[in-house]
């Protein structure tokens, strides 16, 4: 009794982490196929004991993925998930309950694949493309509608015979060879990688930027006609139609009449789905009279008419030899499991990832172990689980994650809420240190002619200890390394010469701060303007600049109260690399708007939205995309949404033109 209430406790914090980390960080830690166990396992629980009730119980909902950058807009009808089965049992359960739901009438069944990307709700009236709205917590999403439109194969106009008003849903995909492009382009800028080609399309669907959207060639599938006057009588009938007004709606589909002309189009699907250009995860049956839908009706959460059936991600059994521990640049320590080489899905895996401490402790692993490898969807293979009836007498060791630095022996630290253990030891751990000249010399920090290769060799002689070292570097040293001589010798004196012109928004990204990414390091440089400022910047300080949170001001504050990393910066100093916003983008600088909230509505006449932005900004003012009280302005371009308006209106917030706010910067 004791046992499960502690066991609901931490169930329902699990689920919230990963929901988390999931719907809003889109980087998750553990398989489907983990977080449905659990949350099954929650639910039989929470039934057992009734008193044990919470709103708040992530069995209450289906999970969120707002963000604040966005127009929140109800469902109209809300968005459903569907429930998962994992074997053909289960497919015939669900057969059985739809006869007996249906008293023995007959009926027929659409077989669909189960498409796995972000989920998405369109509205159509008059024929175009009004609203796009993501799933969010199914009861209101993200008006996501500027980004959806730049996606080819999503009609802006239909054709044909359709229905005055309707909503038609589907799902958004990013294609496998443009998600292998985009990761090969990210690891070369140096942004992390995206795990698989769902979280690219979640992600890219929620950029600021849909000019940026529109390069990143996404794709549709759509799967769900809904509204009052939808023109036929069966689901499958309904998409044809709809693919004739010009919907991309997958030929992968199917009216079957029985439970074995179901599996066998699960069996042909599960293999042939390897040729498709997009990713899978399933199979979705439907009942196909759209009566007989609204007469087996819904669950609080699913319909009762339809369901899943997930492929089983492909998996191999092998020994687990050793656990290897890799120090990042950041000091994050990465545990890596090395295997028996096995073959999985076309590849020979021999090293799988482990993620973090709570993992392997969840897994209670030993050396020796047969272990379960799963590659579903992600780069990197991972170990989900153990094989534990093959543990014998001669089993070797328990892992127990390191409490040292493999690298120098530091003792290790874990921050608080994060996962990842840390080696503290930043100035004098190699691996820390040749990972910051690394970060430094990258294409957007300071572009520098070296690679990792010749990073090594010059840390491993004692040329470079640190990044203020390379501008210690000289021609004669350089061109004496074997295999070097006088041209590339030549060259990287050259890159680090003209290092010195790049502007210190760079730098400040180059120095390699933990959590100060690019466009995070843009807004302090714009905002302190010189390194002395964000020098002698209090956490209150920083923490006033957009976007800059407690978490990322603390780091910041961090950083420039180390010794080491003062002595560094003012190296650099010395060397002449650029400590300050240049002169040009000051001059265009005022305060103007100092103070004001302004948000953007519509089209305009003669500046972008992203135009109109960067002015808010150089002239002091601060861009929102929500209107609330707290708005001063809102800048009213043409066909600007009604709801909207009426927000602007009801809360008072003043309505300027685009000619109006030229006045104001004027
Ligand atoms: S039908 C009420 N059909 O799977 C029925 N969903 O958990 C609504 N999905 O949120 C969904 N392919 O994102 C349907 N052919 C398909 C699908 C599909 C993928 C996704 C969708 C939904 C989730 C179900």
């Amino acid at each position: 009794m004791e046992k499960d209430l502690e066991r609901i406790e931490y169930l329902r914090n699990e689920l919230n982490k990963h929901n988390y980390n999931y719907y809003v960080l889109s980087t998750p830690t553990i398989s489907d196929f983990e977080f449905d166990q659990m949350m099954k396992e929650l639910q039989d629980l929470e039934m057992q004991h009734p008193e044990m009730f919470d709103p708040s119980s992530p069995t209450q909902r289906v999970g969120s993925d707002i963000s604040k950058n966005f127009q929140q807009v109800a469902h109209k009808y809300p968005m459903l998930s569907l429930g998962n089965t994992y074997s053909k049992e289960e497919v015939s359960d669900f057969y059985q309950r739809v006869s007996k739901g249906l008293e023995g009438e007959s009926f027929e069944i659409v077989c669909e694949l189960k498409y796995d990307g972000t989920s998405i709700s369109l509205t159509y009236e008059h024929g175009k493309l009004v609203r796009a709205v993501t799933r969010g917590d199914g009861e209101k999403g993200d008006d996501v509608t500027d980004n959806v439109r730049t996606i080819r194969s999503i009609p802006l106009v239909l054709h044909g015979d359709y229905p005055d008003e309707f909503e038609i849903r589907g799902e958004i995909l990013m294609p496998w060879m443009v998600f292998e492009k985009l990761n090969e382009e990210r690891l070369q800028n140096e942004e992390p990688l995206f795990a698989n080609p769902r979280n690219a399309a979640s992600g890219t669907l929620k950029m600021q930027n849909s000019k940026e959207v529109s390069k990143r060639k996404l794709d549709s599938y759509l799967y769900y006609l809904l509204g009052d006057t939808i023109p036929e009588d069966t689901h499958y009938d309904n998409l044809k139609a709809a693919q004739k007004w010009g919907f991309k709606i997958s030929d992968a589909m199917k009216v079957c009449h029985s439970v074995d002309e179901i599996f066998d189009f699960i069996q042909y699907w599960d293999v042939e789905r390897k040729n498709l250009p997009v990713a899978t995860d399933g199979i979705v049956l439907k009942v196909n009279s759209i009566a007989q839908q609204e007469q087996l009706g819904y669950t609080a959460k699913s319909p009762r008419w339809a369901i899943a059936y997930k492929f089983q991600a492909e998996r191999a059994c092998t020994r687990l030899n050793s656990i290897s521990y890799q120090v990042g640049r950041t000091g994050a320590i990465t545990p890596v499991a090395n295997l028996d080489p096995v073959q999985l899905s076309g590849t020979v895996v021999k090293r799988a990832s482990l993620h973090n401490a709570d993992i392997i402790r969840s897994l209670d692993l030993y050396i020796g172990d047969m272990v379960y490898v799963e590659k579903g969807g992600e780069i990197i293979p991972k170990i989900v689980g153990v094989d534990y009836n093959q543990r014998g007498i001669d089993i070797g060791e328990k892992v127990q994650f390191i409490t040292k630095c493999p690298e120098c022996g530091t003792p290790l630290i874990r921050l608080e809420g994060e996962a990842a253990h840390y080696c503290p030891n930043d100035a004098h751990c190699p691996p820390q240190i040749k990972g910051r000249i690394e970060h430094f010399v990258g294409r957007k920090a300071m572009d520098i002619n070296l690679g990792e290769e010749n990073i090594n060799l010059l840390y491993n002689k004692g040329m470079i200890k640190n990044i203020a070292d390379l501008y210690d570097l000289d021609m004669r040293e350089l061109s004496g390394l074997d295999r070097w001589g006088e041209t590339s010798a030549k060259n990287v004196i050259e890159s680090l010469e003209k290092s010195k012109q790049v502007p210190f928004e760079r730098v400040l990204f180059a120095l390699g701060i933990r959590y100060v990414g690019a466009t995070t390091a843009k807004k302090i440089a714009n905002a302190m303007k010189s390194i002395e400022t964000i020098e002698r910047a209090t956490v209150p300080d920083l923490q006033v600049i957009d976007e800059v949170g407690e978490r990322i001001a603390q780091s910041v504050y961090d950083y420039f109260r180390s010794e080491d990393n003062r002595a560094i910066v003012d190296r650099l100093k010395q060397v002449g690399l650029q400590f300050e916003l240049d002169e040009d983008v000051l001059k265009n600088r005022t305060d103007k708007l100092a103070g004001l909230s302004i948000i953007i509505s519509g089209t305009f006449q003669r500046h972008s939205r992203d135009e109109l932005k960067l002015l808010i900004e150089q002239n002091g003012g601060k861009n929102v995309s929500s209107i609330s009280s707290k708005t001063d302005y809102l800048i009213a371009g043409e066909n600007m949404g009604p709801a909207k308006l009426e927000k602007a209106k009801s809360l008072n917030v003043k309505m300027i033109s685009e000619e109006d706010f030229e006045n104001m910067i004027k």
